[in-house]
C-alpha cells in the first residue's frame, strides 16, 4: 500500500515520513513546488503519477498571526486547496487523511472538547481550517480528519525548540500562563496515523470521520516551558535561571488564541484503540532524542 504525505518540508510531515518508513510502508513525501495546494494542476499531476492508496495532508497555511492580514492565501490553501485535493482523491479512489487543529474552537468550554462540539474559531487560521474540514466532509466520504494541538518535534519551528534556544540567550523566560492545552509530540501523532492506516489496509469496516488526538493531561505554555527547563537544567550552555508566568494580555499577538483548547481523545481510543501518551513522558523522550543529536539542537528553530 502506497502512502503519499503532503507538506514535505513541514514539521509533522517529517515525522510522518520516518514513522511510515519504520513501519514498512511504501511512503513518498512531497511538497512545494512539486505539489502546491493553490495550483490544481500540480495536485492532479502528483496524484496521477504516484497513484497512492492513502493521502495524508500535513501541508497547510500555518502562520496563525500572519493569516490575520493574509486571509486570501490562508483560505486558498486551507479550504480551496484542500477541496481540490479531496475531490481529486475521491475521484481516484484514494483514502484521505487530513490534519486539523484545536483552533477551530473558541476556548470557552468548561470541559475538554469533543469532536462534535460547536466550532467557533477566533481567527482567520482557525476559520480557514474549519472550512477545510467542512469541504472534506462534503466531497470525500472516505476521510479521517485528525485534530491535534500544540505540536512539537525534533524538527522545524516549535515551542520546545524555541525554549531551548532562548534558554541559551536569556536568564528569565516570560511565558503565558493563562492558555491551557495539550503539548503533543508530532511523532506520537505520526505513530497514531500508522495505526489508522494499518486499519484502512487490513479492515473492511473503517470508522471514517473526525477525531481528536493530543498529549494526555493538560498544562499552560508556562507549565510546558517550566517542564522543559527542569528536564534540561544540567546543560551548562543554558543561562536561564527561571520561568516567569505572564498573562496573554502581557504578550499581545495579532490573532486571538483559545484560552482552553484541551481535546477529549476518547473517541479515537474507542474506534482505533489509540491511547495518547502522557504529555510529560513524550516531552522527556523527545528531549532525550534531541539532546542525543547535537546537530538537530543547533539547527535554527
Ligand atoms: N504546529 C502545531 O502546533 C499544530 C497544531 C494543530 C494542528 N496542526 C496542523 O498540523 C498540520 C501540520 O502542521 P505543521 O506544524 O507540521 O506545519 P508546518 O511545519 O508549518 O508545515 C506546513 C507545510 O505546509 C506547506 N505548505 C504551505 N502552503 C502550501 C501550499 N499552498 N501547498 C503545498 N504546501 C504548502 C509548507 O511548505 P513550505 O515549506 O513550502 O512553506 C510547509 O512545509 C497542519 O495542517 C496544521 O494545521 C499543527
Amino acid at each position: 500500500m502506497k502512502i503519499l504525505v503532503i507538506g514535505k518540508q513541514g514539521m509533522l510531515a517529517q515525522d510522518l515520513y520516518g514513522c511510515f518508513r519504520t513501519a514498512g510502508f511504501d511512503v513518498v513525501c512531497k511538497g512545494r513546488p512539486e505539489i502546491d495546494l493553490c495550483k490544481p494542476d500540480t495536485i492532479r499531476e502528483v496524484l496521477l503519477h504516484d497513484q497512492p492508496s492513502v493521502i495524508i495532508n500535513a501541508a497547510g497555511y500555518t502562520a496563525v498571526d500572519h493569516a490575520e492580514s493574509d486571509p486570501e492565501q490562508a483560505f486558498a490553501t486551507n479550504r480551496d486547496g484542500v477541496q481540490c485535493l479531496g475531490e481529486n482523491a475521491h475521484r481516484l479512489g484514494i483514502s484521505f487523511i487530513h490534519l486539523s487543529t484545536d483552533f477551530v474552537f473558541d476556548g470557552k468550554s468548561p470541559r475538554p472538547y469533543r469532536e462534535d462540539d460547536r466550532a467557533l474559531p477566533l481567527g482567520v487560521y482557525g476559520q480557514s481550517k474549519w472550512e477545510g474540514e467542512e469541504v472534506i466532509r462534503q466531497c470525500h466520504p472516505q476521510h479521517v480528519i485528525l485534530r491535534t494541538a500544540w505540536l512539537y518535534s525534533l524538527y522545524g519551528r516549535n515551542f520546545l525548540r524555541t525554549i531551548l534556544t532562548k534558554a541559551k540567550e536569556t536568564q528569565a523566560l516570560r511565558i503565558v500562563n493563562d492558555q491551557w492545552g495539550c503539548p503533543t509530540w508530532a511523532k506520537d501523532v505520526a505513530s497514531a496515523l500508522v495505526v489508522i492506516v494499518q486499519k484502512i489496509r487490513d479492515d473492511k469496516e473503517i470508522p471514517w470521520g473526525t477525531y481528536h488526538f493530543c498529549g494526555a493531561g493538560e498544562t499552560t505554555w508556562y507549565g510546558f516551558a517550566q517542564a522543559i527547563i527542569k528536564e534540561t537544567q544540567d546543560i551548562s550552555a543554558f543561562r536561564v535561571e527561571g520561568v516567569v508566568p505572564i498573562r496573554t494580555d502581557d504578550y499581545p499577538t495579532l490573532a486571538k488564541r483559545p484560552a482552553y483548547s484541551v481535546l477529549d481523545c476518547s473517541k479515537i481510543q474507542q474506534s482505533f484503540g489509540l491511547q495518547p501518551p502522557q504529555w510529560q513522558d513524550s516531552m522527556q523522550q523527545c528531549l532525550k532524542e534531541l539532546l542525543a543529536c547535537p546537530d538537530l539542537l543547533h539547527t535554527p528553530s
